[in-house]
């Protein structure tokens, strides 16, 4: 077992800023790289950040190629609460990757046929350079929620109640995330070359405890990276509590 390497950060925006840089570097030693992109709150004033570095002209999407981790199925197309939608505005229309080679799991038609597509794409691009990550509160990356197997692949999963609730704020007044979803497996996500995983915010420290200061267990999949030997964990101090390390 590798330690994963922490960063941390007084706030919230040097973590933001530091994150950005990092993907600036991942960008600039590889143009070409293949991105894993993540969504939630946690990633707005990074990918706010890395807008910064292309409006300067520091950063340069045009060679690469980005899978997003995650897609709700059975929300209409374009619904503001779509991890599509999410990404055209935090991201994609701000900067010059192309849009044929912007990927988000497929939640139309025959879903199944669409994972092993997924995956064969991020294959068939040489793997993803650099993953980026969230956490949920409850050990989850991606949507690999408890139970997930760490060999898990892209797939259709429910969503817990917790993860939920935790997501209902992302949605219009009086509407709720859907219960499923499509996510990268632990497998997809483990396979990558790098791993970058931020956490912001006390209420997320004892889900990187479960993480990196326990035995790994499927009870916290993101436990799973602790066998991955490049993993960096950006956070605040507020999220990194009293974890030694
Ligand atoms: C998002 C994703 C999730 C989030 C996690 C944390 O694409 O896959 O695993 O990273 O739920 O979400 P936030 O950042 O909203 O706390």
């Amino acid at each position: 077992m590798t330690k994963p390497e922490f960063r941390v950060f007084n706030s919230r925006e040097e973590v933001a800023a530091a994150v950005a840089r990092h993907l600036a570097e991942t960008l600039s030693a590889k143009p070409a790289a293949t991105l894993g992109l993540a969504t939630g709150k946690t990633f707005i004033p990074i990918y706010a950040e890395v807008v910064e570095h292309f409006k300067k002209g520091e950063m340069s999407f045009a060679k690469a190629a980005s899978f997003n981790l995650d897609e709700y199925v059975g929300l209409p197309a374009g619904h503001p609460a779509s991890f599509r939608s999410y990404m055209e505005e935090h991201l994609f229309r701000h900067v010059d990757l192309p849009a044929a080679d912007a990927h988000l799991p497929s939640v139309e038609g025959e879903v199944e046929a669409s994972c092993a597509a997924y995956e064969a794409a991020i294959t068939a691009r040489g793997g993803i350079d650099l993953q980026l990550l969230g956490i949920g509160q409850n050990g989850h990356i991606g949507f690999n929620e408890p139970g997930s197997a760490f060999d898990s692949r892209t797939r259709q999963v429910e969503l817990t109640q917790s993860t939920i609730e935790a997501n209902t704020s992302d949605f219009p007044a009086g509407e709720l995330p859907p219960p499923s979803a499509v996510t990268m497996g632990v497998g997809t996500i483990v396979d990558a070359k790098e791993i970058v995983l931020v956490a912001l915010g006390a209420n997320k420290t004892e889900a990187l405890k479960a993480a990196f200061a326990s035995a790994p267990s499927t009870d916290c999949p993101a436990s799973a990276l602790q066998a991955h030997g490049k993993v960096v964990v950006y956070c605040d101090a507020a999220a990194k509590g009293d974890i030694e390390g």
